[in-house]
């Protein structure tokens, strides 16, 4: 219901929508206008038709009525003349008026035209030759104006000369409105108006529809696009605006394409250049330590001066190699395409091995190591290289965080879904608003810094190791008071003694 509700508002808000219902709009507002429009002018042709019909009544109510008014338009003869009309037709309203259209005789009951005026200027339009019809005016007991017939006649015995005037509007009722309820034209006019309406409304619905579906399948090329889907084109729908926006498109996918590949290429033999110069180093840097270490065994012939130098040598050598050791680890992390080489061990034996190397490096800075774990501990499941890298990088900083005294422990802990390693010192401990950034790559702390060797890349390695193995890394530290990281890895599938 959700999934329909957010659909429907996501259609509400879509270019379609907007479109259709500003064509909708205009297509109401349209149809509006010409009815309008279309009822006024049927109207107008209504009243000229029964203007056009009946523009002779009043000539022939004349012939009849004039030697009556002679008599005087308020006699009795010709009061019974007109009552005698008026009941032959009752919708008919007859009125004497006299040359400026005064009503000086109206017939009608109640007689509602008397002391009322009628424009004599209308009078004499409808009775001059060839009117434009339809002639409207204000009737004696009327408010609207509207259709009338006029003869001229004379009355009184001083023959004065005068109108008679009869509503034509009353008698027929010939509005648009009682066409519409009874003529069968007006009625087929109107469903195939409203037929018209229909139909344009759909045309026009699916048109839009099928113009903006071409909107809609751009939209989604960009879309998989900018999700990484580089190969995306659109078939060019047509060769107007949107044909031309789609080729566009394709020209630009073309060349992001092109250039991503491009830097591809190159971030592929940047990696390829650090991997092969980190392993190419290792040994003319292995042989540059023999022959430091050969000639530092020469030591009595050697003056102090000539020792202290061999010792930087050497000094400088072993940093050398560190870095080259975790060039070629980032340089094999950085390749996506080659998976761990995962495999059961033993971490307990691991553990002592790591320990060992580093016993006399911690002998050296005066700090006790020491590993405590179960030989019995269960084999766990990862890349032996790797974590034996994890291990080196947090012993050889838990080392360099100690002072002479200090106290080093590597941790191997069994748990419910694997065994936790940890690598504990009380050496300086990191600074609260350090601690998120010292697994960036490069990142090194104020102490770090103060220290002089390192590059800030042995935590970022392990952070990668570690979200390689799809395990988290832990660092709790307080400042002054030490370090611990660890780490949880699965058991091996086959648990081994
Ligand atoms: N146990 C620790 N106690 C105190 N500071 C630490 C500890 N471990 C790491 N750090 C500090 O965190 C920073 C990042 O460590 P990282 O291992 O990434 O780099 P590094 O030791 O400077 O260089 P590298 O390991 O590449 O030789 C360093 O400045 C380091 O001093
Ligand atoms: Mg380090």
């Amino acid at each position: 219901m959700r999934a329909l509700i957010h659909k429907v508002a996501r259609l509400g808000r879509s270019l379609y929508a907007r479109i259709a219902l500003v064509y909708l709009t205009s297509l109401l507002l349209l149809s509006v206008a010409v009815a309008w429009i279309a009822i006024s002018q049927f109207n107008q042709l209504a009243r000229e038709l029964q203007q056009r019909m009946e523009i002779d009544l009043a000539q022939n109510l004349a012939q009849v009525m004039q030697p009556a008014l002679r008599q005087g338009a308020d006699s009795d003869a010709a009061r019974d003349m007109a009552h005698h009309i008026l009941s032959i037709n009752p919708s008919l309203s007859l009125y004497v008026l006299d040359e400026n259209g005064w009503v000086i005789a109206d017939y009608g009951e109640p007689a509602c035209g008397l002391g009322q005026q009628v424009d004599p200027e209308a009078l004499e339009t409808l009775l001059g030759k060839e009117p434009m019809l339809p002639v409207l005016t204000t009737s004696p007991c009327g408010d609207d104006p509207g259709i009338f017939s006029v003869a001229p006649i004379q009355h009184g015995e001083q023959r004065r000369p005068g109108y008679l005037y009869t509503d034509l509007d009353n008698a027929g009722q010939a509005s648009m409105f009682a066409m519409l309820r009874t003529s069968s034209i007006t009625r087929t006019l109107v469903a195939a108006g409203l037929m018209a309406l229909l139909v344009s409304g759909i045309f026009g619905l699916v048109w839009f529809a099928l113009l903006t579906r071409h909107f809609s399948r751009l939209t989604v090329a960009v879309q998989r696009f900018a999700e990484g889907d580089y190969g995306q084109r659109i078939v060019a729908p047509s060769d107007d605006e949107l044909g031309r926006l789609a080729k566009a498109f394709n020209d630009m996918a073309g060349t992001i394409e092109a250039q991503l590949q491009a830097l591809q290429e190159t971030d592929r033999q940047r990696r390829e250049l650090i991997a092969n110069l980190s392993h190419d180093f290792r040994t003319p840097l292995t042989s540059l330590r023999g022959y430091a270490e050969q000639l530092l065994s020469q030591g009595s012939v050697l003056d102090a001066e000539r020792r202290r130098t061999l010792a930087a040598i050497l000094d400088n050598v072993d940093r050398l190699t560190r870095l080259a050791q975790q060039l070629s680890t980032l340089a094999r992390l950085d390749a996506d395409d080659r998976p761990l080489q995962r495999e059961p061990f033993s971490l307990s034996e691991l553990a002592h091995d790591i320990v060992g190397k580093f016993q006399h490096q911690a002998r050296h800075a005066g700090v006790t190591l020491e590993a405590a774990c179960d030989p019995e501990l269960p084999w766990v499941d990862a890349d032996l290289g790797l974590i034996d890298r994890v291990l080196s990088n947090l012993l050889d900083n838990a080392l360099h965080a100690t002072a002479a005294g200090g106290k080093v422990r590597l941790e191997a802990e069994a748990l419910a879904d694997g065994v936790r390693l940890a690598v504990i010192d009380n050496g300086v401990g990191i600074d609260a608003e350090e601690l998120p950034m010292v697994t960036q790559r490069f990142y090194r702390t104020r102490s770090g810094l103060a220290r002089g060797d390192g590059s800030g890349l042995g935590l970022s390695i392990v952070r990668e190791i570690c979200e390689r193995h799809g395990t988290q890394l832990k660092i709790d530290s307080r400042v002054g008071e030490g370090t611990r990281v660890s780490l949880v890895l699965p058991y091996a599938r086959v648990i081994e003694a």
